[in-house]
């Protein structure tokens, strides 16, 4: 009854619950001036298949299952969201708009599985075209008016081995370039664009360097990344800074000019996942450099890295062992303490180094700073816009109750759930969904192995060794890129043009 009249009460300023965020020096402020970590979850509910162009579905297109969701995410504490595969075309405001009210941003990647939807590892000369270039505008232009847009990612792990990093990285800074010029022209606001990385320790720090660099040493240059991140699953089961390797990513990227940040992480070789990086990720040492991670990931999918079982009949969901653990690891920190640290002037970050051959350290990536033009027909759509513009705006929420059964691990329904709409300018954090849920000591069950009562999930789990062996990094990367089906009828497209 109380939380029913709260949130009428609150329903009337909802338009506007986080502020943008904006980047200064080598990290993300919010309004007040304080350093921004992110703390994520990568959401792609269904994987690669919940992008559905065909039926004009993709996860941020039904708002009730939004509703169900943010209420859950907010309830893990996290205040941020990564979505892969986007269809411009779609309606998302209902959406935006609750994980708005709910304090949570959104980091975008503007590309998609589909024929034309991403710089492909293996030829991007031919996969850089209008119709992809025009595709990533298009992403722009349905997501720039949110304010909880954080950031778009330009590619995911285009780059991921020696023989890809010959070829991919010009026509990777150049999709950027042009990404960020279609942000300085149609948007209001500079809205950070950057790569995700593999981290294949081979090509990770000179994809670093070759991305952030500034050619002319000028820090405007349009071509270089706002933002780095990489996709690092080194921490696996209760390991330690020096074992992960994370205090060599600590001192490989200590100079960095961008913000920098885990775009996935979460090793599951060993289960249940304790988390323990957490308390690593939001500590001093990391933080001074890293500006936090997202979580891969929130649903569970063949690959076996999931917080939580969606039921897919009824959409009803069941929180998995590692959403409880997860949720324990975020609420022992000090949040206060780790979003109160104020930002240093302006001009204190590092400084970006001149591009430079020298800066690469292996022979086989492309150290050519002569970056492709772009292709034919796209100075027009960048100078006039996109043709027809897909055009998102936020709304107001006045429903937040959750209208999908969520369960607990232990198959008991948590009664009341509803996404708590916060005050202007807050950020979701730890406690302000404070929904009753079982008490994590009680929960056995390992996510994703055959104790789960699903019977679907035995079979997942060959596929989920294969994954996170190398490292999970791969693994994901190849379930939310490109289905085999998927490369074949690009193969033959690309081969008419
Ligand atoms: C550009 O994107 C818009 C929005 O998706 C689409 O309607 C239009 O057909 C595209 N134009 C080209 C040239 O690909
Ligand atoms: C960081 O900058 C310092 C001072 O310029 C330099 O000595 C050091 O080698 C740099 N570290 C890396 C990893 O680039
Ligand atoms: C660098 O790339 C440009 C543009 O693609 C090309 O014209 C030039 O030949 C390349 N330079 C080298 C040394 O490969
Ligand atoms: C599932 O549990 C069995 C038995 O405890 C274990 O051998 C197996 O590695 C587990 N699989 C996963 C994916 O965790």
């Amino acid at each position: 009854m109380l939380i029913q009249s709260t949130l009428i009460a609150l329903s009337a300023t909802l338009a506007a619950a986080v502020k943008p965020l904006t980047v200064k020096n080598q990290f993300f402020v919010d309004p007040s001036d304080n350093i921004f970590q992110i703390v994520g979850v990568a959401y792609q509910p269904g994987g690669s298949a919940g992008y559905d162009a065909a039926h004009g579905k993709d996860p941020l297109s039904n708002g009730d299952i939004c509703r169900r969701d943010a209420a859950i995410l907010q309830l893990l504490g996290v205040n941020t969201i990564r979505v892969y595969n986007l269809n411009p075309d779609v309606n998302h405001d209902e959406c935006a708009s609750i994980f708005n009210a709910a304090g949570i941003y959104m980091i975008l990647d503007v590309n998609s599985p589909q024929v034309a939807g991403s710089l492909q590892s293996w030829n991007p000369w031919e996969s850089y075209y209008d119709t992809y270039v025009n595709r990533t505008f298009a992403v722009v232009e349905a997501f720039k008016n949110y304010d909880n847009t954080l950031a778009f990612f330009s590619g995911n792990e285009v780059i991921n081995n020696l023989e890809s990093s010959r070829d991919v990285p010009p026509y990777m800074r150049a999709v950027t370039r042009d990404i960020k010029n279609y942000v300085a022209k149609h948007c209001d606001r500079k809205i950070p664009v950057g790569y995700s990385a593999a981290d294949v320790r081979d090509v990770l720090f000179d994809s670093f360097e070759y991305f952030t660099c500034a050619k002319d040493g000028k820090s405007d240059d349009p071509s270089r990344a706002d933002i780095f991140a990489l996709n690092s699953y080194s921490w696996c089961g209760k390991s330690d800074f020096q074992k992960s390797g994370y205090d060599v990513l600590v001192e490989g990227f200590k100079n960095t000019s961008v913000p920098i940040f885990y775009s996935e992480y979460g090793c599951n070789e060993v289960q249940p996942r304790p988390f323990t990086e957490v308390g690593a990720i939001y500590g001093e040492e990391f933080s001074s450099v890293f500006s936090g991670g997202v979580v891969y990931e929130y649903t569970q999918e063949e690959n076996d890295y999931g917080l939580v079982k969606v039921n897919e009949k009824d959409q009803s969901v069941t929180l998995l062992k590692d959403f409880y653990t997860l949720k324990d690891q975020f609420a022992k920190l000090d949040w206060k303490k780790v979003q109160g640290v104020k930002s240093k002037k302006e001009g204190s970050a590092p400084k970006p180094p001149k591009c430079d051959s020298n800066l690469i350290q292996s022979e086989d990536f492309n150290g050519n700073f002569t970056l492709p033009n772009m292709p034919p027909n796209v100075d027009k759509i960048l100078s006039k816009g996109v043709s027809p513009k897909p055009k998102g705006q936020l709304i107001d929420v006045s429903d937040f109750k959750v209208k999908y059964t969520v369960k607990n691990a232990d198959g008991s329904v948590i009664s009341n759930l509803a996404v708590k709409p916060l005050a202007s300018d807050e950020s979701n954090a730890p406690g302000t969904n404070d929904a009753k849920i079982q008490s994590s000591d009680s929960v056995v069950a390992p996510s994703g192995n055959s104790t789960s009562s699903d019977s679907d999930s035995d079979a997942d789990s060959e596929d989920s060794d294969v994954d996170s062996k190398e490292s999970g990094a791969a693994g994901s990367a190849a379930a939310l890129t490109l289905p085999a089906m998927v490369m074949g009828a690009f193969a033959i497209f690309a081969g008419l043009l």
